[in-house]
This record gives C-alpha cells, sequence and structure tokens, in this order.
C-alpha cells in the first residue's frame, strides 16, 4: 500500500505564520503537524508516501527531505494550484500505479494513528473506507449520513447538517476513486471535492465503509485548533531533563527539557516542553506550553501556548496564555513614555488585550 499525503493549500486562517511557512510546518509539541501525520504513516508500515505540495513546496520539500530520517521514500507531486483534494487524487494516478492507498490530509492529527485502518484494506470487498467522528459544529467539514452502517450520503460543509458526524481527513481508496474523480465538477467554492468523488463511488454501486475515530482527531486549520492539537498531544507527554536546570528552578508535573535548554530562578509546571536552546530566566512556564528552538523567556509568565524558533518573550506584566507566537517575533514592555502598547505586526495578525 501506498500513501498519498496532501500539503498544499493555502492557510489562509493561520496568518501571519502562512507568510513564511506551510501550514502544515507548524510545530505542535515541538514537531511539525505534517511530521507527527508522516511518523503514524511509518508506524502502519508503509513506506512510499507521495506527498502532493503547492506554493509552499521549497519549505516542505527543505523539511523532509527524501524522508530517509522517518523511514521513508518520498516523492513530491507538484500542484500548481489548490484545486481540491480529488483534484490531488488525479494528479497522483501516476505515482499510486493502481495500488491500494491511504490518503492522509496533513494538516490533521489523530491520536489512534492510522496502523489499525490499514489493516486488511485491499484484501476485502471495499472500494474505500472512511473516517467519521461526531463534532459540535459539522458545518466545518464535510458530513456523512448513515442508514444502519451504511454511509448513504456525502455532503461537503453543508449549512444545514443532517448529521454531527465529520469525515476525518483519512482516508482509503482502491484504483475506482481515480475514474469518480474524472466524473465530479468542482464544487460551488471551485474545488474538486473529495467528498463528492466518494459520493460519486456511492452511486455507482461502489463499496464505501466508514469507521469511528478511537481517541481524538485534530484539524489544525486554526489558531485555536493549534493550541488544542497542542494542549493533546502535551497530555502524553514523558518527562526528561537534557539540559540545564538550576538549584532555583522547580520542575512540576510532566516536563521535558531538551538538551541545551537553560533554565534559571523559574517555576516549570507541565506539561510543557521547552526545545533545545531555549533560555528561560526568572520566569513561569505554565500547563500546555511548547517552546521551541532558540526561544527566551525572561522575567515573564507564559502557559497554554505554543512559541516558534527564537522568538522572545521579555519582562511582561501580565502573564501571556493561549497564544501563538511565530518564528523570530519579540514580545516585552516598554519603559519609555507614552505608556501604550507599540505593536509592529505582520499582515493578518490577531492582538487581544485585556
Ligand atoms: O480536516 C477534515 C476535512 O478536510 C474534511 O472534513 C472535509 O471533508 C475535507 O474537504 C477537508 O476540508 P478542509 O476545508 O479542512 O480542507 P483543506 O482545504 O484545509 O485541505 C486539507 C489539506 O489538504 C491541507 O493540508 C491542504 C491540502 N490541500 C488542500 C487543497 C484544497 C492540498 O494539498 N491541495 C488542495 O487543492
Amino acid at each position: 500500500m501506498k500513501a498519498l499525503v496532501l500539503s498544499g493549500g493555502t492557510g489562509s486562517r493561520l496568518r501571519p505564520l502562512t507568510y513564511t511557512t506551510a501550514k502544515q510546518l507548524i510545530p505542535v509539541a515541538n514537531v511539525p503537524i505534517l511530521f507527527h501525520g508522516l511518523r503514524a504513516i511509518a508506524s502502519a508500515g508503509i513506506t512510499h508516501v507521495g506527498i502532493v505540495v503547492g506554493d509552499t513546496r521549497d519549505r516542505i520539500m527543505a523539511a523532509v527531505g527524501d524522508g530517509s530520517d522517518l523511514g521513508l521514500q518520498v516523492t513530491y507531486l507538484p500542484q500548481e494550484a489548490p484545486r481540491g483534494l480529488a483534484h490531488a487524487v488525479q494528479i497522483a494516478e501516476e505515482f499510486i500505479a493502481g495500488e491500494p492507498f491511504l490518503m492522509y490530509l496533513g494538516d490533521n492529527l489523530l491520536q489512534q494513528g492510522v496502523a489499525s485502518l490499514v489493516t486488511g484494506f485491499g484484501d476485502g470487498q471495499a472500494n474505500a473506507v472512511i473516517l467519521l467522528t461526531k463534532v459540535p459544529d459539522p458545518r466545518r467539514f464535510g458530513v456523512a449520513e448513515l442508514v444502519g452502517n451504511r454511509v448513504a450520503r456525502l455532503v461537503e460543509k453543508p449549512l444545514h447538517p443532517t448529521s454531527n458526524l465529520a469525515l476525518v481527513g483519512v482516508y482509503l481508496f482502491d484504483r475506482h476513486i481515480f475514474q469518480a474523480v474524472r466524473r465530479i465538477r468542482p464544487s460551488p467554492r471551485g474545488e474538486l471535492e473529495i467528498t463528492d468523488a466518494i459520493q460519486n463511488l456511492i452511486d455507482t454501486g461502489h463499496r464505501v465503509e466508514s469507521r469511528l475515530v478511537q481517541g481524538w482527531w485534530k484539524d489544525t486549520g486554526t489558531p485555536e485548533d493549534v493550541l488544542d492539537a497542542n494542549r493533546l498531544l502535551l497530555e502524553n507527554l514523558e518527562s526528561g531533563v537534557f539540559g540545564l536546570v538550576d538549584d532555583s528552578s522547580v520542575l512540576r508535573g510532566p516536563v521535558l527539557v531538551a538538551e541545551g535548554a537553560d533554565i534559571r530562578r523559574s517555576v516549570i509546571h507541565g506539561p510543557a516542553i521547552l526545545g533545545s536552546g531555549c533560555r528561560v530566566k526568572d520566569s513561569y512556564i505554565g500547563p500546555y506550553t511548547s517552546l521551541d528552538k532558540n526561544v527566551v523567556v525572561h522575567s515573564s509568565q507564559i502557559e497554554g501556548s505554543v512559541v516558534l524558533e527564537e522568538a522572545k518573550v521579555l519582562n511582561l506584566q501580565s502573564p501571556l496564555a493561549g497564544s501563538l507566537i511565530g518564528r523570530s517575533a519579540v514580545i516585552g514592555h516598554a519603559n519609555d513614555r507614552p505608556r501604550a502598547w507599540k505593536l509592529i505586526l505582520g499582515d493578518g495578525s490577531r492582538v487581544a488585550l485585556p
């Protein structure tokens, strides 16, 4: 079996971070979102992976390389524009070469991984398997209607959903999906929808099965989703101290301090992860915080946040919480007058003041 990982798209809801990186490369628990998916694929015993890439192809290719670090053999499949998930399948036809395949959306995270899902597919009767989970707001997703165990109807982002079962971004297909993709037309949002292609499989008498997700699932389309995913992953963090923690610092709960990190006169209340080269001084790092490589925190309090490489959080008077801070951003305290907020923000930034 092969895998097709979709890592194109625009990531507009994650601006300004996505002006300089791919949304799939934003780290959660200090590992890029895409790598969590690739690791799950490798753990399921799949080695041949096609990655669909768009405008951010250079960054994805620089991060993943030939995949050998992950035990994978990666082929890149350029998509000239984000014309939809079914369009991504279409351009992968030659790479898939008639084999059954797992399709994985590069911004999705699944606690259970994919090993149990792929077992036996290709030997059985199903032409496709979709993964479903109950969600509070199905309008954001593809939605499935079941009759008994049978998938009766699939609708992409319905205004008036008739079920709360969302399509998770992990699918299994055999070669029949390529014909279905050729039979569908672009949706009102101008994309070739995989949901429509699967509906077409159903309408043409093919067998589409569904499974319910065990454990949590996260689509990381928005900053809130990224923070949620970070929280979910840190729930299972294993402690380890590989850097320097001085005698005046206190670590509580699961805390991972990477090699080369330097913690002084601070309290770290886990689950929290501090990447290599982090420097934390006279500060409080609270639960569900991930500080990536070389982040500096001085005389500040921060919790429930994701801070990307090289960012600095300095001398804050109020705690920082629920924040997603981009690479090399600097948040500091102004001592001079006027006593005002002084902001230099990228396009599409969001600031919530207390
Ligand atoms: O996350 C689950 C949802 O994913 C499903 O419930 C929906 O049925 C499915 O259509 C999809 O909806 P999204 O609107 O969330 O898809 P998004 O545009 O975010 O794209 C998902 C991934 O695929 C993302 O990593 C970007 C990539 N992509 C997207 C498009 C449209 C491509 O590589 N090429 C594309 O043309």
